[in-house]
């Protein structure tokens, strides 16, 4: 209706007035007539229009059948019909506009609930985001400043006399890894943030699987770790973005892999696709590494939780986020009888939130 300008509104209840007069005027039956353009001059029209529909109604009937059909004796009927059909007509729009306010009040309260959902998921956002940005500040200061004081012992062996190139070499080097450790840091971030527009298209996981597989069979041959694959033939695929879940098997599986470079025994790397419930599909990763952390075992999620001297402990905080971007969950346990397992469910086919 809004969408419609004044004049056509307007233009509108006075057509439906022109066309009710002509049809009514041969069948001599105003009131039917007259009531059914109020109709649909408030209907289409609104308040304005409506009323405007019972004026000229109102004048129409008035002036040519009032009088028609009532002998002069019997003016008090006459007058009666006439109130009668005036009364009629206004009740109609008004019961017309009362339901559209109805409408427009529902609609807004729909709209009102949906900017607060909108809004509280942009604040929850915000405040991950805020509390990433207190722990970065603090995670890549610390490289930083360690390079900057490597930086300077490097500028006095090397303007000791006799200088000394070895330590100036070994503090130069120390530089080196504190600021790579400090542009890792910087672009894990990046690409957690970095999603831009999630691309969806059909994923089979199965096939991502077997992808990372054949690049990470090299570095666990060499470690001497065994990698198991069991798929399932018969999974879902997935609504997803294919290189987001490509990152993600990515990170668990060298999270294995470094779990089981120092360990004895069976080194095992087991990935597994199965069907699970609700139209989910399961994956899990497992090893027969070190084993979660004892008693930090539910921060391994949290950004920058590390127990590795050169992790960011950012990859298992970016899987979750990727895997719950894909409406789905991701969690840990232990492997029996040792070693961690990671748990991720994706569901087939979902609307997933941008
Ligand atoms: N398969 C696993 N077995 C045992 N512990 C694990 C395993 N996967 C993760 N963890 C623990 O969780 C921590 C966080 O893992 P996450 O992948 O987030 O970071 P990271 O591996 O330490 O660093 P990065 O991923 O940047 O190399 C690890 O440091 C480790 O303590
Ligand atoms: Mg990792």
């Amino acid at each position: 209706m809004k969408s419609r300008s004044k004049l056509e509104r307007y233009g509108l209840a006075v057509i439906c007035c022109g066309v009710a007069l002509a049809v009514a005027w041969p069948i001599n039956g105003p009131a039917s007539c007259f009531l059914l353009a109020v109709m649909v001059s408030s209907l289409f029209g609104g308040l304005g229009p409506g009323l405007l529909a019972v004026a000229l109604s109102a004048v129409a009937y008035e002036r040519f059948f009032v009088w028609r059909a009532t002998p002069p004796t019997d003016e008090p009927v006459a007058v009666l019909r006439f109130a009668a059909f005036l009364v009629a007509t206004l009740v109609v729009t008004g019961l017309i506009e009362m339901k559209r306010r109805a409408e427009e009040s529902h609609a807004r309260a729909e709209e009102a609930l949906r900017q607060s959902q909108a809004d509280l998921e942009r604040i929850s956002r915000l405040t991950t985001l805020a509390e990433l940005t207190a722990s970065l500040a603090h995670e890549v200061n610390q490289p930083i400043a360690a390079a900057v004081t490597d930086a300077s012992t490097c500028l006095r062996w090397l303007m000791r006399d006799p200088l000394d190139v070895e330590e100036a070499r070994q503090a130069a080097s120390r530089v080196v890894t504190d600021a790579t450790r400090a542009s890792d840091i910087i672009n894990r971030i990046r690409s957690l943030f970095k999603k831009g527009i999630p691309q969806r298209e059909l994923v089979d996981v199965n096939e991502v699987i077997r992808e990372m597989v054949v690049l990470l069979r090299g570095e666990a041959t060499r470690h001497s770790m065994l990698v198991r694959t069991e798929l399932a033939a018969d999974i879902p695929e997935v609504m997803g973005d294919r290189v987001q879940l490509q990152q993600v098997l990515m990170n668990l599986m060298i999270n294995s892999i470094d779990a089981m470079r120092n360990v004895e025994g069976t080194r095992e790397l087991a990935v597994k696709s199965q069907r699970g419930e609700n139209q989910h599909l399961v994956v899990s990763v497992s090893d027969t590494g070190l084993g979660l952390p004892r008693e930090q075992t539910d921060q391994i999620f949290n950004a920058f939780f590390t127990t590795k001297p050169h992790g960011t402990g950012m990859g298992l905080r970016i899987s979750r986020s990727i895997v719950e971007s894909h409406g789905g969950r991701l969690w840990a346990a232990d492997n029996f009888p040792r070693g961690a397992i990671f748990h991720l469910t994706l569901p087939s086919k979902v609307d997933v939130d941008e």
